[in-house]
């Protein structure tokens, strides 16, 4: 288990996962006080992978069950082996012969035939689904119930049982206890609002887009090999563009997704040419991209002293850096993106 709230921050950070100190303490204490964590937020901002790191950091295999609508017990806890059963009574229908014969009737035939129904339902049938398979291992285990607003209020409420006492009953074999009760983290991207019974039962997480000092890090951690100036570029456009009123503002793994794909074009800077060239690549949807191209000139906006090293900035001069930001003009969609300008953002 964690030491601390700074122990939690440095075995995460083993694991390329930056975390800030309310997320360790939340993470400390759902160890401590084994209380299930409800991690919500906006998509891509880590949630799973909160979860999948810290089974490692803990050294406990992560069992995941994925929600869904629909999602039943049968898929989430157990069920039974029907094709095994039938496979069973095969071979043993010579015994069940024995065991019918002399009966008068055919009442009397199943009576018999029934008092051999424990042997079809007892553990050797069950297929233990992920929260089966979370209460009964041997080993201590991290339990990922993953999207669970994507699943159904029943559903949710026979979780909370499940969560409740760690335990879980099958009727036919009895009562299984957490023989180690596991680490839980159940994630939410607020499709609908879970219960208050729910949330009394979980130590609860917002994990909100980072602020750029803490996204330019990720990015350092994640993607190695990009540059500090591009990163530095990059995340302040990402902050500007999630200002905006998008459908889907770009996440982590959109700054993610976008470093690898500027690292795979070889660029070591950002231009607006080469932001209009990748907008698709952090924004999914057309009037999304056309609201960010008609922003991309005040967002990039440049610094008109060429660095150390560097040549003119393309283009007619420009004021001085401590001068009024003059924008950018953004290219129009359909037009050819407009040649690479150097420049840094500010
Ligand atoms: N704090 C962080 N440190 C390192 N990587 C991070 C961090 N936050 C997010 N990521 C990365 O961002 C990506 C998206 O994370 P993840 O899939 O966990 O998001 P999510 O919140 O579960 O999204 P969704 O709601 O869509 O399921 C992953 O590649 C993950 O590694
Ligand atoms: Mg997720």
């Amino acid at each position: 288990m964690f030491e601390n709230t700074d122990d939690v921050l440095a075995r995460l950070s083993e694991q390329g996962y930056i975390a800030d100190k309310s997320v360790a303490t939340v993470v400390y204490l759902a160890t401590k006080l084994e209380k299930p964590v409800l991690v919500e937020g906006p998509a891509g901002v880590g949630k799973t992978e909160l979860a999948k790191v810290t089974a490692t950091a803990l050294g406990r295999k992560l069992i995941r069950l994925q929600c869904y609508e629909g999602l039943d017990e049968a898929k989430a806890l157990y069920e039974w082996e029907y094709s095994k059963q039938l496979l069973y009574t095969q071979i043993l229908k010579e015994k069940f012969t024995e065991a019918m014969a002399g009966a008068t009737s055919v009442r009397d035939a199943a009576e018999r035939i029934g008092r051999e129904d424990s042997v079809f339902f007892s553990e050797r049938f069950i297929v233990p689904r992920p929260l089966l398979t979370a209460i009964t291992s041997d080993e201590p285990v991290l339990l990922l119930v993953d999207e669970v607003d994507k699943s159904d209020p029943e559903f949710e409420a026979f979780l909370l049982e499940v969560l409740s006492d760690y335990q879980v009953s099958v009727p036919e074999v009895g009562t299984f206890d957490a023989k180690q009760k596991p680490v839980v983290f159940l994630t939410s991207n607020d499709a609908r609002e879970m219960s208050d019974a729910l949330k009394r039962r979980c130590l609860h997480l917002w994990i909100d887009f980072p602020d750029a000092e803490q996204e330019v890090k990720i990015l350092e951690s994640k993607v190695p090999g990009v540059d500090q100036r591009l990163a530095e570029d990059l995340v302040e456009l990402m902050q500007g563009l999630r200002k905006l009123d998008l459908k889907k503002a770009p996440s982590i793994s959109e700054t993610l997704d976008w470093a690898r794909a500027l690292l795979a074009l070889n660029a070591t800077e950002l231009d607006e040419g080469l932001v209009q060239d990748t907008l698709n690549v952090i924004l999914k949807y057309e009037g999304d991209i056309r609201k960010a191209q008609g922003e991309l000139g005040r967002l990039l906006v440049r610094k008109s002293v060429p660095q150390e090293g560097e040549g003119a900035v393309a283009g007619p001069a420009e004021p001085a850096a401590d001068a009024p930001a003059k924008p950018a003009t953004p290219a129009k969609p359909g037009e050819p993106a407009p040649a690479a300008k150097k420049g840094r953002l500010h």
